[in-house]
C-alpha cells in the first residue's frame, strides 16, 4: 500500500513548525555557551553575518528543492535534474540528523532532569558556586543520564507515530509564543541584576582579539545548527508545505525569529553570568548552572524554573520531531519502508548514538576523538562538518546546477509575487559567498590555511 504523504493543515502550522523546528536548544542553551566560549561580542556579530548571508539563502534553496517537488532529497534531484550526484548529499543530511539528533537528545535528558527537580522542589536553594558541582555529579551518574536520554526519545518517538499535522502542530502553535514572552520576562530581570552591564557589554562589544579560526568556525557552524540546515531537514519540511505559501517571507521570518530567541537568551543569561561573577567560557554546562541562579533571586522561581523547563522541553521536541522525520520520510520515500517500519529503524538507530554520547561523562569518559569526548566530538562535527557540508551541496547545488526557472517559481508562486531584488541577491549568496566561506573553513581543517 503506498503511504499516503502528511501535510500540514494551514499556513501558519507548516511556517510555526519550522519556527519550532528552528528554535531549540542550538538557540538557548549552545548559542549562549559558544558566544560565552568565543568572547560574545565578535562571535555574534560573525554569527549574524553568517545568518544573513549564508543562512537565509541556503534555507530558501532548501525550500525550492523540497517545495517544488514535494519529496526528500535524493528523490528531489532525481526528479528535477536526472543523473545528478547531488543526490547522494540525502545521505549525508541521513546520518548527520542521526548523529545530531543523537547527542542532542542527551541534552534533552538534562532539561527532563532540572525540570523533574524544579518540579518537585529540589533544584533551588543552594550557593551559586553549588550548581556547577550539582550538575557535574548528575552528568557523572550513567543511570539517569541514560534514563532521562531514552525517556526523552521515547516521548519523542510516541509524537511522531501521531504524524506531523497532529503532533508537531499543535505543540508548536502554543508553546512557541509561550516560550518567547518567558524569555522576554527574564531578560527584564537579568537586566536589573546588578552589575548586568558587564553582560551587555560582552555580548555586544565587538573585540576581534578574541574571535580567530576557532570563533569563526563556531559561528558559522552555529548559523546552520540554529537554523536547521544542511541536514535537508528543511527540504522534507518544505516538502510538506502547500504551493501559495510564500517561500521568501516565511524564509526571512522563520530566521528573524530564531536569531531573535538566541540573542534574547543571550541577554537573559550573560548579564547574570557577570552579576554572580561566574564564568563565561563554562562550556556545554553554562545555562545548567546559571538558570537556577537567576531563578533562586526571582520571587516564585521554583514556579518560573518549572515553566521555563517545561518550554524549553517542548522546543527542545519540536527540534527532535523534525530531526527524526529526515531518516523516517527518507526510508519511507525512497526504500518504500512503512511508517512504522523507519519509525523503529530510525529510534534503534538514534538511541544507539544517544546512549554512546549521555555516557560521554561517565562511563565513556576516557573515549576520546580528535581530544574531545563522544559528546563533544558529536557537537563539534554535526553543525562544523556535517551541516556546512551539507549546506555547500545545497547553495552549489541550486546556485549552478538547478534550472532559475524552478528557482524563480518557487521564490514568486509561479510569477505572482516579486522577487527581483531577492532573486539575484540569494543567487549571488549561493553561488559564491556561501560556497568560498564553507571551502575556506574546511580548507583550514586540513591545514592547508
Ligand atoms: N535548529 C535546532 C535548534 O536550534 C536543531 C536542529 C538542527 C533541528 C537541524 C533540525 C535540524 O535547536
Amino acid at each position: 500500500m503506498k503511504e499516503k504523504r502528511l501535510g500540514f493543515a494551514t499556513r501558519m502550522g507548516a511556517v510555526a513548525a519550522s519556527v519550532g523546528s528552528a528554535v531549540g536548544l542550538g538557540n538557548i542553551w549552545r548559542f549562549p555557551y559558544q558566544a560565552g566560549d568565543n568572547g560574545g561580542g565578535a562571535y555574534i556579530l560573525v554569527y549574524l553575518i553568517c545568518v544573513i548571508l549564508l543562512g537565509i539563502p541556503i534555507m530558501m534553496s532548501e525550500f525550492v528543492i523540497g517545495r517544488s517537488t514535494h519529496k526528500n532529497m535524493k528523490g528531489a534531484v532525481e526528479q528535477l535534474t536526472p543523473g545528478s550526484p547531488f543526490k547522494y548529499f540525502a545521505y549525508i543530511g541521513v546520518i548527520g540528523a542521526l548523529l545530531i539528533c543523537g547527542y542532542y537528545s542527551v541534552v534533552c535528558g538534562w532539561v527532563i532532569e532540572y525540570l523533574w527537580n524544579s518540579a518537585s522542589g529540589n533544584l533551588l536553594g543552594h550557593d551559586p558556586e553549588q550548581y556547577s558541582q550539582i550538575f557535574n555529579s548528575f552528568i557523572g551518574s550513567p543511570d539517569r543520564c541514560v534514563l532521562w536520554t531514552v525517556l526523552f526519545l521515547v516521548l519523542n518517538f510516541l509524537v511522531l507515530t501521531r504524524g506531523i499535522e497532529k503532533g508537531v502542530e499543535r505543540v508548536a502553535n502554543i508553546m512557541m509564543p509561550l516560550l518567547f514572552v518567558l524569555l522576554i520576562v527574564f531578560c527584564v530581570n537579568s537586566l536589573l541584576l546588578p552589575g548586568s552591564m558587564k553582560g551587555m557589554d560582552f555580548l555586544f562589544n565587538v573585540n576581534f582579539d578574541k574571535l580567530g579560526w576557532k570563533g569563526a568556525v563556531d559561528a558559522m557552524g552555529q548559523a546552520f545548527m540554529s537554523l536547521s540546515l544542511g541536514v535537508t531537514c528543511l527540504i522534507t519540511y518544505s516538502s510538506y508545505f502547500k504551493d501559495d505559501s510564500p517561500l521568501m517571507k516565511d524564509a526571512v521570518t522563520i530566521s528573524g525569529l530564531d536569531t531573535l530567541v538566541a540573542i534574547l537568551s543571550g541577554i537573559v543569561i550573560f548579564p547574570a553570568v557577570f552579576s554572580f561573577g561566574m564564568e563565561p567560557g563554562a562550556g556545554p554546562k553554562l545555562i545548567f548552572e546559571i538558570l537556577p541562579t537567576i531563578f533562586q533571586q526571582m520571587p516564585g522561581g521554583t514556579i518560573w524554573a518549572t515553566l521555563f523547563f517545561v518550554l524549553l522541553f517542548f522546543a527542545s521536541i519540536t527540534s527532535t520531531i523534525s530531526l527524526s522525520e529526515i531518516p523516517i520520510t527518507f526510508m519511507v520515500d525512497e526504500y518504500k519502508f512503512s511508517r512504522v517500519k523507519a519509525l523503529l529503524l530510525t529510534a534503534v538507530l538514534m538511541s544507539a548514538v544517544a546512549v554512546v554520547s549521555a555516557l560521554s561523562f561517565s562511563s565513556l569518559s576516557d573515549v576520546t576523538i580528535i581530544g574531545k569526548n563522544i559528546f563533544d566530538f558529536l557537537d563539534f562535527v554535526g553543525p562544523n562538518f556535517f551541516m556546512l557540508l551539507g549546506g555547500l551541496a545545497t547553495a552549489v547545488y541550486v546556485g549552478w546546477f538547478l534550472k532559475k526557472e524552478v528557482v524563480h517559481n518557487q521564490l514568486t508562486n509561479y510569477g505572482k509575487r516579486s522577487s527581483r531584488f531577492v532573486q539575484p541577491y540569494i543567487i549571488f549568496c549561493l553561488r559564491y559567498l556561501a560556497p568560498i566561506a564553507i571551502v575556506i573553513i574546511f580548507l583550514h581543517y586540513t591545514g592547508i590555511i
